[in-house]
């Protein structure tokens, strides 16, 4: 392997099957750690390059099709360009975002397993698998689903039950069938190409041990695979859709789609050089000593990324090993593991129509599941925009610029004989930037956040502290200094905030009137604005958000907020006394449109309650029903007549529907 003369950074974001929309989860999981830290890395000087794209083969997507009763073509074209965009969107900016349908992935593909093949590394072995007759076609992993051997899940899918977690095989489930058209298959024998892990798990075991810096997560996870013990994996399928297996008499063959997709990786370089017209330069990425690879994924892809595919790059030969696998765990939405297949969650696509990338952005940082699960509350990203960006960032370069632009003309005034203060709050932002940098370089892209905040906080204290507002009175000249240093700390600011929120960046930048000559990771805590230059146009940079919009979002996306403070125990719960009554007598209330009087029946005892559903109910309607009330309520009156309870019933809009029991039930029957 040659030797560059600087050290290089191969930064690839897992490909996204272009399958789906990408929602928020995906976001949190790989694509935004990446993005900031090429951003990071760029600031500081180095040579990054930043690949992606989508994984448009495997049998999800030939599923899609034929439930959509489309060609896999239209389905990944739909998704690639959607996600795509959503990218953009977001200001998640890579270097290429490739497809794997491309004709260049074919070929890089299909020369990896051919160099496996020849050095005779790739064994081979007939294998029984599932065929459906009436297909006339093999039922690989996603085709067939039946129940679970191991939980007993009656939906489990031929590579994996979702319900327990346990990686299958199709032959190992009970009762299976094909998800195309419910036929029930039969075994047939078909010979596949495998890759030897088990043989070469010593190899790879050593490896992983050299690596010190790897997240505690990742080095566990690979641990418990490597106690199991690796087993040697099937790399290809039969199956019409995916890159061909390059082989003679191996017509209905493809390549499995897990050992095809990461060379994606390689390709997408390839055909970036391609494009900068050095087709040979992606070997300084992939085939150069100094260059590291970092893979960031989410924690469903750690055996591929941390196991495979460098057990694959091994056995060819060449190529680097990844340096670090950051990988991440899930984010959830009120403690639902936001999946692609369930098709919940809040997509990119949405949200970026309704609030601005670096909100969204922020939001997501400051709950990445770095270590364990995380979770996504609609309010969390109305308080950070409101009492963080808006109350600390925004705030400080808000009264800065406003400050400058009423006394100053709108010019940055003097710097006179600085003080202490002045040269402390630079000084902080000096060590900030170690700290805020040895965080980034470790992967702690939540603690690289709250640090880089700390330093706006300081900069707010410093601000009131300083009084400018009494000293352009007092003290005139100090007065400048002190919005110099402001408008100093600004620039710092945006340079130190700009990884995790680019477009504000360069909005501060603007603001300023700056160009992004002095814009490097080095000179935050510098002096890089000249006195009497012409400052820009103030603007408020993050408005705030009103429970108006978030409601709008909770409604749309039917998520409530599970707030920790608002979670009671089974304890609380068991104070309300649930039970199903017989409505035996109902009335309207006079001169009331709302309420109904009711006599109910609650076992032995009667009651009465007043109710306001007098506008969707008539009292007819209830005669005889069965109604879930809260029985220990304590006595009102309504219109002077006593209530002795309530009746339960769910609203929405203008809508109402009083809760009863699926079954009859005896009344008095409790409900827990
Ligand atoms: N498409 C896979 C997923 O979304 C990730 C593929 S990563 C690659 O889980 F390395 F295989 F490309
Ligand atoms: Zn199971």
């Amino acid at each position: 392997m040659k030797k560059s003369e600087k050290e290089k950074y191969l930064v690839t974001a897992a490909l996204p099957y272009a399958n789906g929309y990408l929602h928020i989860g995906h976001i949190a999981g790989a694509y935004l750690p990446s993005d900031i830290y090429v951003r990071y890395k760029r600031l500081i000087g180095d040579d990054v390059i930043f690949i992606c794209g989508s994984d448009e083969y495997g049998t999800a997507i030939e599923m899609s099709a034929i439930k959509e009763n489309v060609t896999p073509k239209e389905i990944i074209d739909r998704y690639h360009f959607s996600n795509k965009q959503a990218f953009e969107d977001l200001s998640i900016k890579f270097d290429i975002y490739s497809r794997t349908s491309n004709d260049i992935h074919t070929k890089t593909a299909q020369d990896f397993f051919l160099n496996l093949y020849n050095k005779g590394i790739l064994t081979q072995k007939k294998e029984k698998q599932l065929y459906s007759e009436k297909e006339k076609r093999f039922l690989a992993d996603r085709f067939v689903e039946g129940t679970c051997p191991k939980c007993g899940n009656e939906e489990a899918r031929g590579d994996q039950c979702e319900d327990c977690g346990s990686n299958l095989s199709p032959l190992e489930l009970i009762n299976p069938r094909s998800k195309i058209s419910g036929d029930t298959p039969v075994v047939k024998e078909s010979t596949h190409y495998y890759i030897p892990l088990d043989k070469l798990q010593p190899e790879i075991e050593q490896w992983i041990k050299t690596k010190k810096n790897w997240k505690a997560n990742v080095i566990n996870y690979c641990n418990g695979w490597f106690k199991t013990g690796l087993k040697s994996r099937a790399i290809t399928r039969d199956l019409d859709w995916g890159v061909k297996v390059p082989l003679e008499n191996n017509e209905g063959k493809v390549i499995y789609v897990w050992f095809e997709a990461p060379i994606g990786y390689i390709s997408a370089t390839k055909e970036l050089f391609i494009e900068k017209g050095n087709p040979d330069g992606w070997k300084d990425y992939w085939c150069s000593e100094n260059s590291k690879l970092i893979h960031f994924i989410g924690k469903d892809n750690i055996i591929f990324h941390a196991i495979v595919f460098p057990a694959m790059l091994k056995v060819y030969g060449d190529f680097v090993l990844p340096d670090n696998v950051p990988a991440n765990e899930f984010l959830n939405q009120e403690g639902n593991k936001l999946s692609k297949s369930k098709g919940h969650g809040v997509l990119v696509k949405d949200i970026v129509k309704d609030f601005p990338p670096d909100v969204v952005r922020y939001t997501l940082t400051s709950i990445l599941p770095e270590n364990k699960d995380s979770d996504f509350h609609w309010t969390d990203l109305q308080s950070k925009n409101n009492s963080e960006l808006a109350g600390i960032l925004g705030n400080f370069i808000n009264r800065t610029v406003v400050f400058a632009k009423n006394k100053f003309d709108n010019k940055i005034p003097q710097r006179y004989e600085t003080e202490k203060v002045d040269d402390e709050i630079l000084n902080f932002i000096k060590s900030q930037k170690k700290v805020i940098s040895d965080c980034y370089e470790k992967f702690r892209f939540k603690d690289a956040l709250n640090e880089t905040m700390n330093v706006a906080r300081a900069a707010n204290k410093y601000f009131n502290d300083c009084e400018p507002w009494n000293l352009i009175k007092s003290n005139p000249q100090r007065c400048e200094t002190v919005i110099n240093n402001c408008l100093q700390i600004c620039h710092s600011l945006a340079i130190l905030i700009s990884p995790v929120l680019p477009t504000s960046a360069d909005r501060i930048l603007k603001i300023l009137n700056k160009d992004k000559k002095d814009f490097v990771w080095n000179n935050a805590g510098e002096i890089c604005l000249n006195h009497n230059d012409e400052l820009g146009e103030s603007e408020i940079l993050f408005p705030q958000i009103d429970d108006k919009q978030i409601q709008a979002q909770i409604n749309s996306t039917g998520m409530e907020e599970i707030q920790g403070d608002n979670l009671i125990t089974i304890d609380d719960f068991s104070k309300v006394h649930l039970k199903v009554a017989k409505v035996i007598k109902c009335e309207n209330v006079e001169k009331s449109k709302k309420l109904l009087k009711l006599q109910i029946k609650v076992g032995e005892n009667e009651k009465q309650i007043v109710a306001g559903i007098a506008e969707y109910y008539k009292p007819e309607d209830l005669l005889g029903k069965l109604i879930v009330i809260v029985d220990n309520l304590k006595p009102t009156k309504l219109m002077g007549i006593k209530s002795e309870g309530m009746l339960l019933a769910a609203k929405k809009d203008k809508d109402l529907t009083l809760i009863t029991v699926d079954k009859e039930i005896n009344s008095g029957s409790l409900i827990n």
